[in-house]
């Protein structure tokens, strides 16, 4: 079964890039079906109004229990259970761990709100009729709104399921792949073997694996403590 992703946004042209390359291609092989909602449509006045002032004050808009529980209702009810994913810069942070449980499941959801937020009843209620609910961030900085983080996530999901990348560009070296004995990968060196004066690591020409397994290892160990000593 393919892994079945439903997006809602205001923008929904915002997620038009999951069309194209390795993402894309997963759609078109009939690995991910993705479909992308429209806020607004579940709107009910002239103005297509999905938000309105935050109650106690404050600067923003929130967005609007209402329309959310139109648009999602349908997306929920369905089988198997989906599991409701909402990008926010206030989520537990979404890492290679979390992608790799999301790739397990069946079918996603993905609420991207702006950054004020959306009105917090939603989840409140979603996950009182036993929804999971997942509140994500990518990181420790603030985007405009949810749907790039949506792109980010479901480029890090996808790639994983299987059939998506080939044999050859397998996901178990990645950088941050479990198994690995330092989670970042070293430096790669292609064709010519000299470059404006400069080569290529000896061992990398000498065909015995072992030795490029063992320097592999070293290069990847160096670079994590030199960018990332607080992984190690
Ligand atoms: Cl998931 N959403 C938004 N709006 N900003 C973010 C983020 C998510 N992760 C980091 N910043």
């Amino acid at each position: 079964m393919p892994l079945s992703i439903d997006v809602v946004s205001i923008f929904p042209d915002y997620l038009a890039p999951a069309r194209l390359s390795l993402v894309g291609k997963a759609i078109a092989d009939g690995l991910v079906e993705l479909r992308v909602h429209d806020l607004r449509n579940a709107a009910d006045d002239r103005h297509r109004s999905v938000d309105d002032t935050p109650y106690g004050g404050g600067p923003g808009m929130v967005m609007m229990a209402e329309p959310w529980g139109r648009t999602l209702d349908p997306l929920v009810g369905g089988h198997p259970p989906a599991v409701i994913i909402v990008p926010t810069p206030s989520g537990r942070v979404f890492s290679q761990r979390t992608a790799e449980e999301l790739a397990a499941l069946p079918r996603l959801i993905i609420a991207c709100g702006r950054y004020e937020g959306i009105d917090a009843r939603v989840w409140q209620h979603y996950r009182s009729a036993g929804v999971d609910v997942q509140e994500l961030s990518i990181g420790d900085f603030v985007l405009a709104g949810g749907e790039v983080a949506a792109l980010v996530m479901i480029e890090a999901i996808v790639r994983l399921l299987p059939g998506v990348l080939g044999n050859e560009e397998s996901a178990a070296d990645d950088s941050f792949s479990a198994g690995r004995p330092s989670p970042l990968e070293g430096p790669v060196f292609t064709k010519p073997r000299q470059w404006r004066g400069l080569g290529v690591p000896e061992v990398l020409l000498s065909g015995d694996h072992g030795r490029i397994a063992a320097w592999r290892g070293e290069q990847s160990q160096l670079r994590t403590q030199e960018q990332r000593p607080d992984l190690q």
